[in-house]
């Protein structure tokens, strides 16, 4: 292939695993899901409403039509609940913090919760946000050597981390700022790998290498968290200045009570891992295709810099930064930061015109219903103009990359925000241009990370 081919392909269809010509042989299956599970699935997983990918004792489902995930997600959520498989990997870490909670638990987290993430509680962080940006952009500025390439992804990582634990946290984290982010990350990346106990549905006491790889990590996440939360304790201030404050404090506006010590810590590091590599992987998805389409690019930087100076806000996001918004929505379809959304049938249903027995493990992953052949037009193709006010209404279970119903992601305003001010600070600064296009490629671990970094060159406008 000469450049200019795999330039013009890319055009058609930025970084993807083909879909399968047909559904893998189990071993292969096997190794492809540890390694990276959107190159595990077949071209009629692609098209399907609904398709059986069982491999071991548990019967597995994938859903792809839109109104079947609706019904799981929405209509019918009462009758499903978070899967074993995912249980067994995030619950060591985030016990029962909203993400992994249950039940009566579960709605009392969110329900304290809340109020934190409200429009108005966002927008209050907006500041801060910029603030950690420019510090960001004033760090690449700084640079000796301008022409050496920038891993993307681990700076964003490294400033969306940034924001939400000094959101979390305020000053309070300063000493274990850092190890706490290099334990978080060796945590993820060794249980976001599928095990095959979990594939093969073997029993929980199953010894798993991962979660024995994963214990120090863990011990260390509980130590830093409960010294935080014993000393915020002993400390009894008047005022909340950060989300642990107003955690610590909220009363759960039906019982009154307010959350028990461990559950503030299960919180507090929930919304550490959720709210950061999510984040940054969608903006380093975004840079990347900003730099293989530059008039979107130019269109999304022109946007943003007709708004006043400050941190842009919600009301910018909704009424001014139509395309930008567009373009982030599209960057999500076909990168989706969450790839994977798994459940397990509680009762008997029917989903896409076919029965589903009680016990079924239920997959969801918004990576393929993104390009599922039946939902979108030419689906491997980054056309921003589908998100646009103008264009044709598509189902709500079409586009999930924050999930849908009442476990719907509680940092969707949050993240967005974050975005559009990085965005803000970053185009107008540098010029963006991929060191090695041909080697970026997605891979999938609780998030969907760009295999080896996103590598850029920043050039000061
Ligand atoms: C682009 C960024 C993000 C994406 C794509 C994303 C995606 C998701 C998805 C798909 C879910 C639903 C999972 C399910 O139904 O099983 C979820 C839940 C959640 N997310 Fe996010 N997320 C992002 C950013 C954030 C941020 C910034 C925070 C917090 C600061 C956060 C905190 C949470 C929490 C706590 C839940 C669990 C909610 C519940 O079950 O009640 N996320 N996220």
């Amino acid at each position: 292939m000469t450049l200019a081919d795999s330039d013009a392909t890319r055009l058609l269809r930025p970084a993807a695993p083909l879909p399968r010509p047909k559904r893998p042989p189990l071993l292969s299956a096997l190794r492809l899901l540890r390694a990276n599970p959107i190159d595990a699935f077949s071209e009629q997983a692609y098209e399907a409403g609904i398709i059986d990918i069982t491999r071991g004792r548990n019967r597995v489902v994938l859903v792809n039509e839109p109104a079947a995930i609706e019904r799981i997600l929405v209509d019918n959520a009462q009758a499903y609940a978070k899967s074993e498989q995912q249980q067994r990997r995030l619950k060591p870490a985030l016990g029962a913090g909203l993400l992994t909670a249950e039940g009566a638990e579960w709605r009392s987290a969110r329900r304290v919760a809340a109020p934190l993430f409200s429009p108005r509680a966002i927008a209050a962080l907006g500041d801060d946000m910029a603030v950690a940006a420019d510090a960001m952009v004033a760090r690449w500025r700084d640079r000796a050597d301008e022409a050496a390439p920038l891993d993307l992804s681990a700076e964003f990582q490294r400033l969306t981390y940034e924001i939400v634990s000094r959101t979390v946290f305020s000053g309070a984290l300063d000493d274990d700022r850092v190890r706490l982010h290099a334990h978080m990350a060796i945590y993820f990346d060794t249980i976001g790998r599928i095990d095959m106990a979990s594939v093969l549905g073997l029993p929980k006491w199953w010894p798993s290498l991962s979660a024995i790889r994963a214990r120090p990590s863990i011990a260390f996440f509980r130590g830093v968290v409960n010294r935080v939360v014993d000393a915020r304790e002993a400390e009894d201030r008047q005022e909340a200045v950060d989300l642990l404050d107003r955690l610590m404090r909220a009363p759960d506006p039906q019982s009154g009570r307010t959350l028990a010590t461990p559950a503030v810590a299960d919180n507090v590091l929930t919304f550490l891992s959720a709210g950061h590599e999510t984040t940054g992987n969608a903006l380093a998805w975004i840079l990347y295709l900003l730099s293989l389409f530059p008039s979107v690019e130019r269109r999304v930087r022109d946007e943003l810099s007709s708004l006043a100076s400050g941190a842009p806000g919600r009301k910018d996001i909704e009424e001014k930064l139509v395309f930008t918004r567009a373009v982030i929505d599209e960057a999500m379809r076909l990168y989706p930061p969450a790839p994977f959304i798994a459940r397990v049938a509680l009762e008997a249903d029917e989903l896409a015109g076919e029965p589903v027995a009680k016990g079924t493990e239920i997959v969801i992953s918004p990576w393929i219903a993104h390009r599922r052949r039946a939902t979108w037009e030419e689906p491997d193709r980054f056309r921003p103009e589908r998100f646009l006010p103008d264009a044709e209404e598509r189902p709500r279970g079409a586009f999930i990359p924050f999930g849908l119903g009442p476990r719907i992601c509680i940092g969707q305003g949050f993240a967005l925000q974050e975005i559009v001010i990085v965005l803000s600070r970053v185009l107008p600064a540098f010029r963006f241009a991929l060191a090695a296009p041909d080697k970026v490629f997605p891979v999938a671990r609780i998030t969907l990370q760009p295999d080896g970094g996103m590598w850029m060159r920043a050039r000061r406008t």
